[in-house]
Parts: C-alpha cells; sequence; structure tokens
C-alpha cells in the first residue's frame, strides 16, 4: 500500500461525501440522510442513501456501499490507491513525497522518541515562563483564555518562540540528531535547501500525555485568526491519533462512573480547572473505533458535549453510533448560549454546567429532539410528520424494551396515545422486513444472472478493465462531443486502449458511425451486433445515464482510468512474459544438464 493508514484516514476526514457525490448523483435531503437513484444498478424509484454523518453511501437495491473511497473507485472505476490519489487531489491534500517519508520514523526507537518529547515540553514551558521569549504566549493563556498559572502548570502548557531553528539547537545541544528529531516530528527538512527547521513556531503547546504520563504528540495553537489554528503531531512510533485522548492521564484516575468527552483541548482544560476532571477530547480528529474502546475500558458512561454547531452536532451522531457499538451508555449535552463547554464554563460558571451534566439527554432522546426541533407540533400534519419520523427511528431499534421506553417518552411530547404510536412503529417494522425480504430475493436472483457473463466473455478475468471501458464507452455512446474529442486526438484514446474483444468491438463500430457521413446513430449499431448484444450496449449506455454528471471532467478521468488499468495489464504480462523467458532458459540448461551427463554415460 502506497499510502499510510493517517494519509488515508486524512483524505477521507476532509472530503465532503455530499458534495462528492452530489457531483454524480441527484440527491434529496431526507431526515438526516439523503437519498437519490443508485447509479450503480438501473432503478426509477430511488433507494440510494448517504449519510453525510457516517460518511457512507449504500445502495438498498444493489446492495453497493461503502465509503468515499469506495464510491470513487466504483464511479471512476479507480483500484484503492487510485481513488485515494483522486480524493487527494481533489481535496488539495499534498501526496506523500515518497514511502521514505511515510515510514520516516523507521528506526528510531520509542523510548528515544518520548525522551525527545519530554525535552522539548521542558523546553517549551522555559520559554513560556522567560518574558523575553514567551511573554505574547504567557499573555494568551492567562489573560486571553484566563487560566491559572496552577491549571498552566498542571497541564505542562508551554510555548514554541517565533523561531525555525530555537528548538532545533536546544535539542541539538543535548545531543539529538536531525533525523531523530524528524522521527519525532519536532523538526522537519526543509525541501528547498535541505536545512532542518521546527515544526511548531509561535505557538502555545499543549502536551499529549498517555496514561502512562509519558509525553507522546503536541498540540500547538496560533495566538490569532492565522491558519491553522492548531497543529498537532503526525503519528510517530509513540503517537497514534486514533487511540490517544487529551488529558486521560488526568481522567484515569476519576473517570469510572462517567467521562465527559468533548472536541477541543480548551474544552477539556476549562472543564478540568471548574472541577470535571474527567473530561477528555480527541487530538484533531473525529472519534474513531479505536478510541471508543478506549472509552469502554475506563469507563461506564461517556457524556459527550461537542460543539453546538451543527457540524458538532453531526460528529455527536458518529460517537454515540461508535460508543454504543462498544457498549458503553452515552450521553449527550445540548448547550445553549455558547458555541463549546469552554465558553459554557467561562460564561455561566461551574455550577450551571453541572446542572446541564445532570439533565444529559440519552442517545434516543437526543434523536429525537433533533426530530422535534424541526417541525411544529401545533400544525396537525407537521405533527403528523414528527410522528411519522420518530416512530420510523424507533421501528431501528432492536429490543422491545427499548422501543417501549422510547414510545412512552414521545407519547409525552407529541401528546398522542403510546398505542397508536406502537402501532405505527410496528408498520415500520413489517415494512423493514418486506424490503428486506424483497431485498434478499432479488439479490438471489441476480447473482444467478451474473454466473458468467455470455455477451463479453472476457470481462470475467479482466473485472476491472471491463467495467473501466464500459464506462468510456457510455460517455461516448451519450456524447458527440466526445467522440469528436477522441477523433481530433484531443483526448487521447484508441482501439488499444481495450482489453475486451467485445468493448473494442463497441468503441471502433461507435467510432466508425461517428466518422461516417450520416454520424453516429445507435441503431446502426445493429448490423454488426446481435440483440443481445445490443441490449448490453444500450445497458451500458444506460448505467452511464444514471450518473446525473458526466460533464467533461468525467470523460477525461475515466479515459484516464482505462489507460491507467491497461499499463497495468502491460505491466503483468511483461513480468510473465519476463517470467517465462526465465523458466524457458531454465528448462534450456537443464536439458543441456541432461544430455552432458547422458553423453557422460
Ligand atoms: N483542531 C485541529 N486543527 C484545527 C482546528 C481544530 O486539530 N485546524 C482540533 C483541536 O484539537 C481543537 C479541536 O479540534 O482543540 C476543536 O477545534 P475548534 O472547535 O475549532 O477549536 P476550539 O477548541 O474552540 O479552540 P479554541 O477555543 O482554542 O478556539
Ligand atoms: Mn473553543
Amino acid at each position: 500500500m502506497r499510502f499510510s493508514e493517517n494519509f488515508i484516514q486524512e483524505v477521507v476526514d476532509r472530503t465532503d461525501i455530499e458534495e462528492l457525490i452530489g457531483r454524480y448523483v441527484t440527491l434529496k435531503r431526507t431526515g438526516s440522510n439523503l437519498v437519490g437513484r443508485c447509479p450503480f444498478h438501473s432503478e426509477k424509484t430511488p433507494s440510494f442513501s448517504v449519510s453525510p454523518t457516517k460518511k457512507m453511501f449504500f445502495c438498498f437495491g444493489c446492495h453497493a456501499g461503502g465509503s468515499v473511497i469506495t464510491f470513487v473507485q466504483k464511479a471512476e472505476n479507480l483500484d484503492f490507491t487510485d481513488a485515494v490519489e483522486f480524493l487527494a487531489n481533489r481535496a488539495s491534500i499534498p501526496l506523500p513525497r515518497d514511502s521514505a517519508e511515510d515510514t520516516r520514523a523507521g528506526g528510531v526507537p520509542r523510548k528515544r522518541i518520548l525522551e525527545m518529547n519530554l525535552e522539548a515540553a521542558r523546553f517549551w514551558r522555559e520559554c513560556l515562563f522567560d518574558p523575553s521569549l514567551g511573554a505574547a504566549g504567557l499573555d494568551y493563556f492567562a489573560r486571553v483564555r484566563r487560566l491559572s498559572p496552577a491549571v498552566i502548570k498542571h497541564f505542562g502548557l508551554g510555548f514554541a518562540p517565533n523561531s525555525f531553528t530555537a528548538l532545533r539547537d536546544h535539542m541539538r545541544a543535548k545531543g539529538y540528531r536531525d533525523e531523530e528529531l524528524i522521527a519525532a516530528y519536532l523538526c522537519a527538512r526543509s525541501q528547498k535547501n535541505n536545512s532542518v527547521y521546527d515544526i511548531f513556531r509561535n505557538r502555545v503547546m499543549f502536551p499529549i500525555i498517555d496514561p502512562s504520563g509519558n509525553i507522546v504528540a503536541f498540540g500547538g495553537r496560533v495566538m490569532d485568526d492565522s491558519k491553522p489554528k492548531y497543529l498537532n503531531s503526525s503519528d510517530t512510533p509513540a503517537f497514534n491519533k486514533r487511540k490517544h485522548l487529551f488529558a486521560l492521564n488526568f481522567a484515569k484516575n476519576c473517570c469510572a462512573e462517567r467521562m465527559i468527552l468533548c472536541e477541543g483541548y480548551m474544552d477539556v482544560i476549562a472543564l478540568h480547572a471548574a472541577g470535571f476532571e474527567y473530561a477528555v477530547a480527541t487530538l484533531g480528529t473525529a472519534i474513531t473505533p479505536e478510541h471508543a474502546r478506549v472509552f469502554a475500558k475506563y469507563t461506564k458512561k461517556v457524556i459527550i458535549s461537542y460543539d453546538s454547531d451543527e457540524a458538532g452536532q453531526n460528529a455527536a451522531e458518529k460517537a454515540m453510533r461508535l460508543l454504543s457499538e462498544v457498549g458503553t451508555e452515552v450521553r449527550v449535552l445540548k448547550l445553549k448560549d455558547a458555541k463549546d463547554p469552554d465558553e459554557y464554563i467561562q460564561r455561566f460558571g461551574a455550577e450551571r454546567f453541572r446542572r446541564v451534566l445532570e439533565e444529559s439527554r440519552t442517545g434516543f432522546e437526543h434523536r429525537a429532539e433533533g426530530v422535534l426541533s424541526r417541525y411544529d407540533l401545533s400544525i396537525g400534519s407537521e405533527k403528523l410528520k414528527a410522528s411519522n419520523e420518530l416512530c420510523q427511528l424507533i421501528s431501528g431499534y432492536h429490543s422491545p424494551v427499548e422501543r417501549e421506553l422510547y414510545l412512552h417518552y414521545i407519547a409525552g411530547r407529541l401528546e398522542l396515545p403510546q398505542d397508536v404510536l406502537r402501532n405505527s412503529t410496528e408498520q415500520f417494522i413489517r415494512r423493514r422486513r418486506r424490503e428486506q425480504t424483497a431485498r434478499e430475493s432479488r439479490e438471489a436472483q441476480s447473482s444467478v444472472k451474473n454466473y458468467g457473463d455470455m455477451i463479453n466473455r472476457e470481462a470475467s478475468q479482466n473485472p476491472r478493465a471491463a467495467s473501466a471501458e464500459s464506462a468510456v464507452l457510455g460517455l461516448l455512446l451519450m456524447f458527440p462531443e466526445y467522440r469528436d474529442a477522441v477523433e481530433r486526438g484531443e483526448i487521447p484514446l484508441s482501439s488499444e486502449d481495450f482489453i475486451t474483444g467485445f468493448h473494442k468491438r463497441v468503441f471502433d463500430a461507435v467510432m466508425a458511425g461517428h466518422r461516417s457521413e450520416a454520424g453516429f446513430r445507435f441503431e446502426m449499431l445493429g448490423v454488426d451486433f446481435s440483440p443481445d448484444e445490443m441490449g448490453r450496449i444500450e445497458k451500458t449506455e444506460m448505467s452511464r445515464r444514471q450518473l446525473t454528471q458526466n460533464g467533461p471532467e468525467v470523460f477525461r478521468s475515466a479515459v484516464a482510468a482505462l489507460k491507467s488499468v491497461r499499463r497495468k495489464e502491460d505491466m503483468k504480462s511483461e513480468d510473465l512474459n519476463t517470467r517465462l523467458a526465465y523458466l524457458r532458459e531454465k528448462q534450456a540448461k537443464l536439458h543441456k544438464g541432461r544430455t552432458d551427463q547422458d553423453e557422460g554415460n
């Protein structure tokens, strides 16, 4: 694999699934999901659903589904790595220069990195309290963020001076080599002049300490509005941002009953300072399944206290899901009149926060209140919609006891009899079951149907080539402009780029039609192709038509994808040829040996 897990994670984190898929499919919002017509099979009623919170898509018709990467793989016929690269380019994330950089830390032991981190934390703390170096940092913590000296010391906060060499020179003097500083993500090497420089500059510094007391990483914040607001250590042999939690070293001592999960360093610090020492935060990343397992190990109950904006609330949805999956009880806080817990405490004080904490909602209540807030319950039709949506929500819970509890809750909120709501919920459950059965039988049928492709016989040996070819052909069939572009050589594509014989024939016929006097006419293909083949060609076009966006850039990338499959195939057969040649040579030698021996006898 060319990319590290982190890189892939970052690419996914920075891809807006709604915007990405919206370029291919017309999506409509329904509740928290988006639906549209599946681009991967023919259908009239939309069964393709996208969840922005889960960053997943799924088709209830053909069972296509997965992440943003899967989507690009399917829509653009790319393999996994190429799809990641495609998304990285879209999000303007620079690709890792080479694998050496990815495994940059190779060779430097974890223990050595922890030593360096400790030394760096000491250095930055001294800078913070050195008026000639750290006045701006201390002013920021003390005056702007209103942290007491005790809190600043408790968290080991520091200040990285506005210099490219301050930390580097300090660490060199302590005997650390440049390569080691780079492995610890404290320094980096300049591409321009190869010099080694400090990564964290002119930032207030937050050390991240694991439960054993090791400093595993750092976060650094600017003191104004410049970007990026926070800079965090990349993963090193000592740090994995998918599992570490900020302030777990303190929280671990008082968190058996409950923990608070917030978004930011400053939220955690404000909460600890106000006496809630069981608060933690993830580090510059959304909560991961690994984090969820850490929570499950330390506590019974997690109270999610994310930012009150939409992004925060969406993230809470994901956190709820991951935490319930590992069996922890989940509560959610919704803070009014403050954007995050830090601001809430600054404004209203610790006592008020304690009360809010006691009134925290269960995951279900949080979701239900989200639904209710979208409707005006004094209007009959709106109330009906709200009750439908809520019953549907409840129908998704498997435990009958849980369902009864939630029915009781919404009966109260909607002022409707619980029996009526129960009936409606049961209808949703039955509908779900029916859909499930229908899905399964469709699936069974289509697996029979796809057994052996009689029209394009080479497709089963070259499935990737065949689907890349279909994409290109579909577009060529739809748009004369693309045929023109190919004909004029603006887009380099020729018969040789096709691997499967059937598709090569289709391409040749389409382009020949295009060059003819009358231009390309679909029905004229009937001259060269059997009715079954015609059906297939039509299907190729139709499935492409399902993608509501088929602009020139889409065509270009489809052609590029096809060429890349072709290249890989060629490489494979080259490989095979060299191997064959080698075997032949070996055989010849053996043969010769044997004849020599024979002669010797
Ligand atoms: N974060 C990050 N990189 C950014 C922005 C945010 O890693 N460019 C992470 C940090 O861990 C930060 C958290 O996301 O603490 C929450 O970000 P945000 O809500 O923007 O910041 P606040 O915590 O509100 O920070 P502050 O109060 O310092 O402005
Ligand atoms: Mn904040």
